[in-house]
């Protein structure tokens, strides 16, 4: 079968002209040290919630994502450490929290401003693999010194594709046959600029790489950073007759709560300054936006989410063929989730589960894989033409677990030496982790310590009690609230207090408001049943857990 989009010629073609790789790839000492150890493909999918089949959605259309579920194990209650890009990769790329990494913008890079942290990946070049980077893996910027990271982290000198430049310019043709700077693009990908977008352009050259690696014959960490789902919808359009436009719901729930405090509302502000929303003259903050156009966004994102498992399935596709699929271990992720129109939110930026809950899945070569080792693992599964039957996950974990186990979790499937757990506070250590390696749960049916219950936290910083323009993503001199937010079985507990961005102190006597959510009773939490008189006992739970 041929996939849609990638010309496979790109497979078993050597790039020999390519200036690839700096000193250390081509050190017989580290090849040599590595021997027999197990490869690590991490791919992480930017602003992917989980929709997905192989998380019970029966809407997406995602058979190659749901493939390597099945052959993996798969976290359904998986939280980010904060609901914006970089906060969450910095946290899970260090195995810190965004309290220890200081980041809860986007604004510092944490070497300088927190501590001198490993990361994910250096972690593995020092043990003498080489890693690589394609797409957005680090958040570009000031955030990881504008060059993710590199060289600390990386053999390589990261990938990014070309087209990536025309993501927030005038490329997608509007009603009016003109090009505009749109939040719904779906384009023909012969008319777009240099005939591509730029996660194909990061499928194929992650294919590239592993094709180079394959002749090396060196251990690899090959980080794949997808910019799809993520705003602008800018997509290839054969993907919307996936979802016709009249079979798409709203939100279960797209009324904004009644007891819903202030401080934990986001007033989506990224979106409404695209051309397309403008034009609805969408009042701050909240809305409401039309319905025809929450049922746009809606099938704008699920068509982007069944465009990037098509690439996924070639990538995947690429690994079964170069045989990487009997020694490399997939982690597959995404930085944080995504509201759209949930309790009348759209975007990130919050602490409810729908922004913080995220897919991950581990695939361990002969460990996790239920197939016979002889067979093929991935197979190309084109989502526009998939039987409906789905894909069921092997290995199913419902403790809440927490992105900022990522390192240590991949680490430890790679048999690399255990992490340190941090000391409190680490300001001063470069290789520790404040995660837990998720790896007990592939041999025990619990993977905590002991009897510890399962807790995911996340954090989220408000500028002031009521939307601003600022809310969503306040610069870090801005904020004033925190709003410190825990995870578990049963229930969401929040707690938004008062902030000092100076001295980096809450204090939980100056508390602004407080939330419960309780999973069996009100799963899309639109109830805040938090009542003084009786659950004060959580703030003190909260405390004693979280170390701040
Ligand atoms: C920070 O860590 C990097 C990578 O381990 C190291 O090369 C560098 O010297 C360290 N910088 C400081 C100031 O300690
Ligand atoms: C950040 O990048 C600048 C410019 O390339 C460089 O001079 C500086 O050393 C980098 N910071 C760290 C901590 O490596
Ligand atoms: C790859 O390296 C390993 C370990 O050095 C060696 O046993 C194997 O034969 C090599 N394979 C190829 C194709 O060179
Ligand atoms: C759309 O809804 C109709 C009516 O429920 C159904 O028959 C059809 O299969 C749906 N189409 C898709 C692509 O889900
Ligand atoms: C936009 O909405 C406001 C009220 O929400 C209204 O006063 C204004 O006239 C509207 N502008 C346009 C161009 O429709
Ligand atoms: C914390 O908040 C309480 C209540 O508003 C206030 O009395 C106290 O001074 C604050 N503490 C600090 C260190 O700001
Ligand atoms: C909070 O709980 C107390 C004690 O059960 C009850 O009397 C009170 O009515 C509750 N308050 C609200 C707002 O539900």
């Amino acid at each position: 079968m041929k996939p849609p989009i990638i010309c496979f010629s790109f497979l078993l073609l050597a790039h020999p002209a390519s200036p690839l790789v700096d000193g250390s790839w081509h050190s017989k000492k580290h090849l040599r040290s590595v021997t027999g150890k197990r490869n690590v493909l991490l791919i992480i999918v930017d602003d992917l919630r989980t929709s997905l089949g192989c998380y019970g959605d029966d809407i997406i259309k995602s058979p190659n994502i749901d493939q390597l579920a099945s052959h993996s194990i798969l976290f359904t209650n998986a939280y980010a450490q904060q609901a914006v890009c970089a906060p969450s990769r910095v946290s899970f790329l260090t195995g810190r929290r965004p309290e220890t990494t200081r980041l809860f913008d986007f604004n510092s890079y944490w070497r300088k401003h927190a501590g001198n942290y490993s990361t994910l990946p250096q972690y593995f070049k020092e043990h003498g693999y080489v890693t690589m980077s394609v797409g957005k893996i680090f958040h570009p910027g000031i955030s990881s010194n504008h060059s993710d990271d590199y060289p600390y982290s990386w053999s390589v000198k990261p990938y990014h594709p070309s087209s990536e430049k025309y993501e927030n310019t005038k490329t997608c043709k509007g009603k009016d046959g003109e090009l505009h700077a749109n939040l719904v693009c779906p384009v023909d990908l012969s008319e777009v600029p240099e005939g591509t977008l730029p996660d194909i352009q990061s499928t194929e050259e992650a294919i590239r790489l592993l094709n180079l690696v394959k002749q090396q014959n060196s251990s690899f960490f090959l980080a794949v950073g997808y910019h799809k789902p993520h705003i602008p919808f800018r997509f290839p359009k054969e993907f919307l007759k996936l979802y016709p436009i009249e079979n798409i719901s709203l939100a279960p729930d797209p009324a904004i709560p009644r007891n819903l405090p202030s401080v934990a509302y986001n007033p989506w502000a990224d979106i409404r300054n695209r051309e397309d929303v403008q034009a609805l003259n969408i009042s701050f903050p909240y809305g409401p936006i039309p319905e025809h156009f929450q049922r746009l966004m809606r099938q704008s994102y699920f068509a982007s989410v069944s465009y990037l498992d098509s690439l996924v399935g070639q990538l995947l596709t690429a690994v079964e063929i170069l045989g990487f699929s009997k020694d490399t271990i997939i982690a597959f992720a995404a930085d944080h989730g995504w509201s759209l129109g949930e309790h009348g939110e759209w975007a990130k930026y919050s602490n409810f589960d729908v922004v913080t809950r995220v897919p991950l899945m581990f695939y361990v070569p002969g460990v996790t894989s239920r197939s016979h080792p002889q067979q093929n693992i991935f197979t190309y599964i084109d989502p526009l033409n998939a039987d409906p039957k789905r894909n069921i996950p092997g290995n199913v974990k419902d403790d809440p677990v927490e992105l900022v186990s990522l390192f240590s979790t991949i680490a430890d499937l790679a048999q690399l030496p255990p992490l340190p757990e941090c000391p409190f506070p680490s300001f001063h250590i470069e290789t520790c982790t404040e995660g837990q390696s998720l790896s007990p749960y592939l041999t025990t049916s619990k993977g905590r310590r002991g009897n510890d219950e399962s807790i995911a936290y996340s954090s989220y910083p408000r500028p002031s009690d009521t939307p601003q323009w600022n809310s969503d993503l306040p610069h870090l001199r801005d904020i004033t609230i925190m709003g410190y937010s825990m995870r578990t079985t049963g229930f969401r507990y929040t707690a938004w207090v008062a902030y000092n961005p100076i001295t980096f102190e809450a204090n939980f006597t100056n508390i602004h408001a407080q939330e419960l959510y309780f999973v069996k009773t009100d799963p899309n939490q639109d109830n805040n049943f938090f009542n003084t008189s009786i659950h004060s006992h959580l703030l003190i739970k909260l405390l004693g857990n979280l170390k701040i």
